[in-house]
């Protein structure tokens, strides 16, 4: 089996990051969003993957490479623009060749991992095979009404009145009868082609199409705030380590980990939390919750429930709380103006002040 990892996108809903980062490097836990989407698929045992990249395929090859590091072996496809999910298995057809597969979104998340649904469509092999997901309101998903034995009847794209709770998450298995549905079928009203049409057409054509329950914790990260919720999740299972320094001034509270040549100076840290290599945090208290990326400054400082990227700079500012502050960006003091609040804020960037 091979698999097909879409990170390509436009990234809207998580702007402003995406405006300069594919929102799959976004971290979660110091780890790129596409890292622990790998990990996914290098735990099915699958070795061969290949990576429909967009406009940002510069990064994400120079962040992932040819994916020896991961013990797999790494095939980037381009995609000239988001034209649909099913338009990615129309370009990895050569990829693809006669292979069985599983398609899995780059930006999605699902730690308790799917190896029992890959051994499930091993097994059967029906025609497709997707992974659904209780959710409270499936208005905004695709959703799929089974029948009692968990086939597909229909699927419909955020309907209006969901005749069922199980939406469709970022995981699908296929055999090589997708890519005749993904010929069959035209473009959406919104332009794209999409996935959700060519499961449905095997399911007219009358093939077997199965539905699985995944009950684990799955999170779409499209959002800055699932990026947080996801961080706060993937943090709970932090194991402390200490490769930093922390002086005698400073104490650590739960699972906290100080990477190689971090400095923790008159502080207290409260897991779970990261402080990433090469960052100083001085006379701050950071966490729980948090995940501080490489090389940042923290001083006289208090933030929770937040991510700030490599190379971020926090001084003076106390009550930072899920916050996701971006790489190189700067909170502290106006020089010469301590008592102005001077912004200086990039596209779509929310600032959020007490009232
Ligand atoms: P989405 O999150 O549905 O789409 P998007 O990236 O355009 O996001 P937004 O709605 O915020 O603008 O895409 C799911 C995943 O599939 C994501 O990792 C991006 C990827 N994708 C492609 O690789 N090619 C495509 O044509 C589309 C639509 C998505």
């Amino acid at each position: 089996m091979k698999a097909l990892v879409l990170s390509g996108g436009s990234g809207t809903r998580l702007r402003p990051f995406s405006h300069s980062m594919p929102k799959q490097l976004m971290p979660i836990a110091n780890k790129p969003v596409l890292e622990h989407v790998l990990d996914g698929v290098g735990a099915l045992g699958i070795t061969d993957v290949g990576i429909i990249v967009g406009d940002r395929a510069a990064q994400i090859i120079a962040a992932i490479g040819d994916g020896s590091r991961f013990g797999l072996v790494i095939t980037y496809i381009h995609q000239d623009e988001p034209r649909g999910l099913a338009h990615c298995v129309l370009l990895a057809r050569e990829f693809l060749a006669d292979d069985d597969f599983v398609m899995y979104l780059g930006d999605n998340i699902l730690p308790d991992g799917v190896e029992d649904i890959a051994r499930d469509f091993t097994e059967k092999r029906p025609a497709a095979q997707v992974v659904v997901h209780k959710v409270a309101d499936p208005r905004s998903f695709g959703v799929a009404e089974l029948d009692r034995d968990g086939r597909v009847e229909r699927l419909v794209e955020k309907p209006e009145h969901p005749r069922s709770d199980l939406a469709l998450i970022g995981v699908y298995f296929f055999t090589p009868a997708i890519h005749q549905a993904v010929d069959a079928i035209s473009p959406s009203g919104r332009g794209e082609l999409e996935i959700t049409d060519a499961v449905q057409w095997l399911v007219t054509q009358g093939v077997q199409v199965i539905a699985t329950e995944y009950s684990g914790y799955w999170k779409d990260t499209g959002r800055v705030d699932d990026v947080l919720e996801c961080n706060r999740k993937l943090l709970e299972g932090l194991v402390p380590s200490v490769r930093g320094h922390v002086d005698d001034a400073s104490v650590l509270i739960g699972p906290v980990v100080v990477e190689e040549g971090a400095r923790v100076i008159g502080s207290r840290i409260v897991g779970p939390a990261i402080i990433g290599a090469g960052t100083s945090v001085e006379h701050s208290r950071i966490g729980p919750n948090t995940s501080i990326g490489k090389d940042c400054v923290l001083r006289d400082t208090h933030v929770d429930s937040s991510i700030a990227l490599d190379g971020a700079t926090v001084t003076g500012v106390r009550g930072l709380h899920s916050s996701v502050i971006g790489r190189n960006a700067s909170i502290g003091p106006a020089e010469g103006h301590p008592s102005h609040h001077r912004l200086v804020v990039g596209d779509h960037t929310r600032i959020e002040v007490p009232v």
